[in-house]
């Protein structure tokens, strides 16, 4: 399956691709993941990329369409992939419909992953990222076994720069003004699947599979 996860800040979108790709083995695209590892190591495109990402912004469209056809290019996709973080604007979405066409690919299905603005503060508020391995807890929700440390590698978990409350807000607003028409754009192919985020995660799976 080729897919994409769209849906607000903290849906579940990496979580849930997490549990596919484990059970399923397919691959995840995590937009958020590459341009972290950018500012991270610091490069040319992480300090552009920064700059928007800590106000919670989004990214210019021209560097993430050239982010995403270089890694679309340069994969093997003979187990599909999962979009996660992409496209969030229109020009991403019909710049992604060029790249897959020219691989001769098309997109299966696009998930529209979808939680109250409440619930969605309250999990960003209480995410922890593990830096070396990327897993992702909640302190509530799906709090690690031993606190403060990842259950996969051990390391000393962070709380992401961008889910301070004041942010978390701004990304809610960016991300309504504008996702609309990247709804509308997959409605209109009939490719949009709507699931309700605010569920136990092996439900969410479980019909996103079925
Ligand atoms: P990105 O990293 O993609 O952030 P986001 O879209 O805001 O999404 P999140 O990662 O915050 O949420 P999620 O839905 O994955 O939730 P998660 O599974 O972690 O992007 C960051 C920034 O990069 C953007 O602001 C922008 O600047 C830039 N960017 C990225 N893509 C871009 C693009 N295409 N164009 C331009 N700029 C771009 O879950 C959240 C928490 O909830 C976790 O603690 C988890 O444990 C918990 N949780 C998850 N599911 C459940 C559940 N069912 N029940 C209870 N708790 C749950």
């Amino acid at each position: 399956m080729r897919l994409v996860f769209l849906g607000p800040p903290g849906a579940g979108k990496g979580t849930v691709s997490s549990v596919i790709n484990a059970e399923k083995g397919i691959p995840v695209i995590v937009m958020g993941d590459i341009l972290r590892k950018e500012v991270a190591e610091q490069t040319e495109l992480g300090k552009k990329a920064h700059e928007y990402m800590k106000k919670g912004e989004l990214v210019p469209d021209d560097i993430i369409i050239g982010i995403i056809e270089k890694v679309l290019k340069e994969g093997n996709w003979n187990k599909g992939f999962i979009l996660d973080g992409f496209p969030r604007s229109l020009r991403q979405a019909q710049a992604l419909d060029e790249i897959l066409k020219s691989m001769g690919l098309q997109l299966d299905k696009v998930v529209l992953l979808d939680v109250p603005e409440e619930v969605a503060v309250e999990r960003l508020s209480g995410r922890r990222i593990c830096p070396k391995c990327g897993a992702v807890y909640h302190v509530k929700n799906m709090p690690p076994k031993v606190e403060g440390k990842c259950d996969k590698c051990g390391a000393e978990l962070i709380q992401r720069e961008d889910d301070k409350p004041e942010v978390i807000r701004n990304r809610f607003r960016v991300y309504q003004n504008a996702i609309k028409p990247v709804i509308e754009f997959y409605m209109n192919k009939g490719l949009l699947v709507k699931i309700k985020g605010n569920r136990p995660v092996e439900e969410i799976v479980k019909e996103i599979l079925e």
